[in-house]
């Protein structure tokens, strides 16, 4: 759709696409235990499930309480304000009252860094 005569269009280049970087360190992340870190402008929740790591979006997506402050039980991350549960591994919301899912970030370990690609 063309833009009208008196909108000026907007790059959005450039640094949108951070690609890995560095969050953590596995020493900082033990099994069974979550994180939240801020990368990229993002805040994020870096989790470790039996020595594999995900990254979801930290901020809840039902009022903004931010998950690293509530519970992680199995693969199900716990808002603490109102009970949402996110699945770690997909984003994907197991309880309400949270209906929209968290993003979803790649992870990947180099040598004893924790990498989220941003
Ligand atoms: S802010 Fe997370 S459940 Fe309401």
């Amino acid at each position: 759709m063309p833009l009208p005569n008196n909108t000026a269009a907007v790059f959005l280049g450039g640094d949108a696409e951070l690609g890995f970087v560095k969050v953590a360190s596995t020493k900082d992340l033990e099994h069974g235990k979550m994180k939240g870190v801020e990368a990229g402008g993002k805040s994020l929740l870096v989790v470790n499930l039996e020595g594999k790591y995900y990254a979801i979006g930290n901020i809840c997506t039902h009022m903004s309480c931010m998950l690293s402050d509530g519970l992680l039980k199995g693969e199900s991350a716990q808002c603490p304000c109102h009970g949402s549960a996110f699945n770690v591994k997909t984003g994907g919301v197991l309880k309400g009252p949270a209906k929209k899912p968290e993003p979803f970030f790649q992870v990947k370990v180099e040598g004893d860094q924790i990498l989220v690609n941003v």
